[in-house]
């Protein structure tokens, strides 16, 4: 490895400093229980040479402060810093911030619904959430209760993994007893029904102006994050100061986030990719070949494309974490409930009995009725998208879907943008 031996080639000295940058790293990798490979220590050695210093050979001794301060920012290692943390929601992706941020060094309680009290005696007890992955051990510090004032009383974050069409009530049950001025992270997608909101609306209609918000989406499903696997999520606030915070207070070696100040770009993703999982799953399970599927899925995201502009978030966005990195996932992660509900569709079954057979929250049924209103408001033509809420009204069969695409009259790949506007 050449910029070691640079480091090392020179003086004692050089040794000296080298041994200390060796030693802070191991010391914050090993805080987490990773073992960093000695291949890894001069992957990493040679990248802080390359980000840090002038001149290879001759090393600074203010360059070695760099890099000590640069492993220092890595989000490893970084128990030492813990708060007071309620996750509101002990459903699955609530359980799993829960194991997320108890493993970052946190202190969590999860705020569960008084008819959940058996289940979060479970938690507390045996550290298992017997609602959802009932047989997976969560970490012991986490805590459960339902009790908001409890859970509550002095939080300094508070996660919200409530499922968006329930979120109004729920918020106005508990809004009295979350601090104030305390940062709120939604980690939930989709649009309310009944006001065509999404989750920033919602909890500022609901809370107020005074709680920082943050908003989470990414390819993500619960079980991988409980299971700790390595998993990257995209993490947008309208306020980069908010964003860069919360970034640091949530980011570990096993969860690792991107900051955006585009919520609502991220918000419309993450909402409407539910819809084209339903496709997806549609489409799949109706036999149809790569080409039409991927087809038909392209299509859809560029129906997709114009409501988040549409509504004022960037086209970038789209290729984030929250966008094409939640979309593979829900599409081909192979554990979505709305591709199950789509598929189930596709089988025949109906609307009710595909909800009950895809077991839990679709959040993709609601969000393709208000992508139609959405789309009538903006004066926009989604008509792949579309397909999909004309199917859930029976106006649609699953196997009419692909001839209504194809001859839909032939147009550019993006035509221009209407002058879009929401009044
Ligand atoms: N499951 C995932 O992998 C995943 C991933 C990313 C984001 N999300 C989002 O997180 C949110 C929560 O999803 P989930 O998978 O945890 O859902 P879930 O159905 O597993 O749990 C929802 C929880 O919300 C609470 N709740 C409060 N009021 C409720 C009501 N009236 N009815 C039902 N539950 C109520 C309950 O504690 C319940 O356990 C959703 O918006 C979802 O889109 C889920």
């Amino acid at each position: 490895m050449f910029c070691l031996m640079a480091i090392t080639a020179d003086s004692e000295d050089m040794q000296i400093h080298r041994e200390t940058i060796l030693s802070e790293l191991k010391r914050r990798f090993s805080e987490d229980g990773i073992e960093v490979s000695e291949e890894l220590q001069n992957v990493i050695l040679s990248d802080l040479v390359e980000a840090h210093c002038q001149s290879k050979s001759q090393i600074q001794t203010n360059e070695i402060d760099a890099m000590l301060d640069d492993i220092s920012h890595r989000p490893i290692g970084v128990a030492n810093t813990s708060f007071k943390v309620c996750v509101m929601g002990g459903g699955a992706f609530g359980t799993a911030m829960a194991c997320a941020l108890a493993r970052r060094g946190h202190h969590v309680t999860i705020l569960m619904l008084p008819d959940e009290a058996k289940h979060a005696e479970n938690i507390n007890k045996v550290h298992k959430n017997s609602m959802c992955f009932a047989d997976v051990i969560l970490p012991a510090s986490i805590k459960a209760s339902t009790n908001a004032e409890d859970a509550l009383a002095d939080a300094s974050l508070v996660f919200h993994a409530i499922p968006v069409q329930y979120s109004r009530k729920y918020l106005q049950k508990v809004k009295k007893h979350i601090p104030q001025s305390c940062p709120i992270i939604s980690v939930s997608k989709g649009i309310s029904m009944d006001t065509l909101s999404f989750m920033d609306d919602i909890l500022r209609e609901e809370l107020g102006d005074a709680h920082p918000l943050a908003f989470v989406a990414g390819p993500s499903f619960a079980i991988g994050i409980i299971q700790g696997e390595p998993t990257w999520c995209t993490l947008a606030a309208s306020d980069v100061n908010t964003a860069r915070s919360v970034q640091k207070l949530i980011s570990s070696s096993t969860f690792r986030t991107y900051y955006t100040t585009d919520v609502v770009g991220l918000e419309a993703c993450s909402a409407l990719k539910n819809v084209l999982s339903i496709l997806c799953g549609m489409s799949l399970a109706l036999g149809h070949s790569p080409n039409t599927t991927n087809g038909l899925l392209t299509r859809a995201w560029a129906d997709l494309r114009l409501l988040v502009i549409g509504l004022g978030g960037r086209s970038e966005t789209m290729s984030a974490l929250c966008g094409i990195g939640d979309l593979m996932l829900t599409c081909y992660g192979g554990l979505s409930r709305n591709a199950k509900f789509g598929q189930l569709l596709a089988e025949g079954l109906t609307i009710e009995k595909a909800l009950e057979g895809a077991g839990g929250v679709v959040e993709g049924l609601p969000t393709s009725k208000a992508v139609q209103k959405l789309a009538e408001k903006l004066k926009i033509k989604i008509p792949v998208l579309n397909s999909v809420a004309l199917l859930l009204d029976g106006k649609l069969t699953p196997r009419d879907m692909v001839t209504y695409v194809m001859t839909l009259p032939l147009s550019e790949e993006f035509p221009g943008l209407p002058a879009l506007s929401l009044a």
